[in-house]
């Protein structure tokens, strides 16, 4: 029903689902195929609205499909468009977060903080960006949390650094956070699980392997957490960022990289 350049690579698309719009909550996600031959991706439900029945997804374009995506208009159709899939997140017990977001991954973060902020618990926001030209859903944050820090690595925009500094430095000035919660890219999730395991903080991240049926049935979203295998698609995408395998997870999102590049150079040609 609408689609919205938020930057250069990342688009808004508002989605026609009703059934999904009732029943998603923050942490889930649906799994779509632009045409009934196309691969199955699956991407973070932003937003809903049960009134209109409208989804809203970000993506950013990484690969065939998404590129594909990206070029659908309002009024469009999708084939499929399969959810809410996956486990909401659970805040139980939680009295103060801190959600850190990084590039795209703000798009995920951004449900997140806005159901805290509903639900009247505290909540700081630490976005992170490369730099100015792609810092996203600005306004969006500002009325979602108390304190939103944007930082971006070049400096251009906001707080220069990264976002570990950031919320390492919020920690030590007693922000007094309970939980954190990151959602990113895998060295992002890492490095920040890192920093809160040092102060003993609960962490959760949303993992994002590659996905197929989104059921629990064909086992290729498959992580290590604690020692023990997960699928992403029915025990999370949440997992505590404390347990996860991040370079098991970084190897096995690698693993079609030269077929997916072969694909979007088709796409474009
Ligand atoms: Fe198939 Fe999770 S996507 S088991």
């Amino acid at each position: 029903t609408e689609t919205r350049a938020l930057n250069s690579t990342v688009t808004l698309m508002k989605v026609e689902a009703p059934d999904v719009a009732k029943r998603a909550k923050a942490g889930q996600f649906i799994i779509l195929r632009v045409d009934d031959k196309g691969e199955r991706i699956p991407l973070t439900v932003a937003d809903t609205d049960p009134a209109t029945g409208e989804v809203t997804i970000m993506f950013q374009v990484a690969g065939a499909t998404t590129r594909l995506l990206s070029m659908m208009k309002a009024g469009d159709f999708l084939a499929d468009f399969v959810g809410p899939l996956g486990q909401p997140t659970h805040y139980e017990g939680a009295k103060k977060v801190c959600v850190v977001g990084g590039g795209v991954g703000c798009a995920i973060a951004y449900p997140q903080a806005k159901t805290l902020h509903k639900m009247g618990i505290p909540v700081d926001v630490v976005a992170g960006f490369k730099s100015k030209d792609i810092v996203i859903l600005e306004d969006e944050f500002t009325a979602a949390c108390d304190n939103l820090y944007i930082t971006t690595d070049d400096g251009t925009y906001g707080i220069p650094g990264f976002v570990t500094t950031q919320l390492e430095k919020l920690i030590n000035e007693g922000k007094g956070y309970d939980l954190v919660i990151a959602i990113g890219p895998i060295p992002m999730m890492k490095f920040v699980s890192a920093v809160t395991k040092k102060y003993g903080i609960k962490t959760i991240v949303s993992l994002n392997p590659v996905m197929i049926d989104g059921t629990g049935m064909c086992g290729g979203c498959r992580v290590t957490v604690g020692g023990e295998t997960k699928f992403a698609c029915v025990d999370g995408p949440d997992f505590d960022g404390h347990l996860v395998d991040y370079d098991g997870l970084m190897k096995r999102n690698s693993f079609y990289k030269e077929v997916e590049k072969a694909k979007d150079e088709h796409v474009c040609r």
